[in-house]
């Protein structure tokens, strides 16, 4: 049990690159006051689930809405992060953890995101609109898509040349470094909203 840590459950759906960049800081000491104490998924063959037991964090496949909301009360999670998790949340798991859950998204909200807006789509979509930079954003949740108020985002530019998968590669190397620090000011605010 790590006593004074804030209790944090990853919801995935991929390859878990997000998450391993999470379980590197725990490890690592930039998240010490972090402890990640399940890996929920909505596929089974979600090789992020691969990355949480190789960190012995516990791990669950839960595919309807009510089974997501049973396993994060069950992990006492007091902070919940979408990872590359590819499902909208039910209004109920929404109401339980208002204001507790936070998405990384990989472009510059409001730009390019919303309904249909994931993965390589969106980076297409960037390269088709000639933008000169994308980037990423971690945001707070709500009941609509990629709509929470933001908490932090970075931007990268847009080369000549980019497919979407360099620009792609770029972008995801960004997400790794300011999902955690969208983390930690999340705690932050949690903890301000407990005085
Ligand atoms: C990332 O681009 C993330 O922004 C999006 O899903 C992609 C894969 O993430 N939500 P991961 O490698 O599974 O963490």
């Amino acid at each position: 049990m790590a006593e004074g840590k804030t209790k944090v459950a990853v919801l995935v759906s991929g390859g878990g690159t997000n998450l391993q960049a999470l379980i590197d800081k725990v490890a690592g000491g930039e998240l010490d006051n972090v402890e990640i104490v399940r890996v929920i998924s909505s596929r089974e063959d979600a090789f992020a689930l691969e990355r949480a037991g190789r960190a012995g964090i516990a791990t669950a496949v839960a595919k309807e809405q009510q089974d997501v909301l049973r396993e994060l009360k069950e992990s006492g999670a007091e902070i919940v992060v979408l990872a590359g998790y590819m499902k909208v949340l039910s209004p109920e798991v929404i109401a339980a953890y208002r204001d507790r859950i936070i998405n990384i998204h990989p472009s510059l909200i409001p730009k390019f995101c919303g309904k249909g807006f994931y993965g390589k789509r969106v980076h297409r979509a960037v390269l088709e609109a000639g933008e000169k930079e994308s980037g990423a954003t971690v945001h707070y949740v709500d009941e609509g898509v990629d709509t929470g108020r933001i908490i932090i985002q970075e931007k990268v530019p847009v080369l000549d040349g980019d497919t979407p998968d360099t620009l792609a590669a770029r972008v995801l190397e960004v997400e790794h470094e300011i999902l955690a620090r969208g983390l930690k000011r999340a705690i932050d605010d949690l903890k301000e909203g407990d005085r």
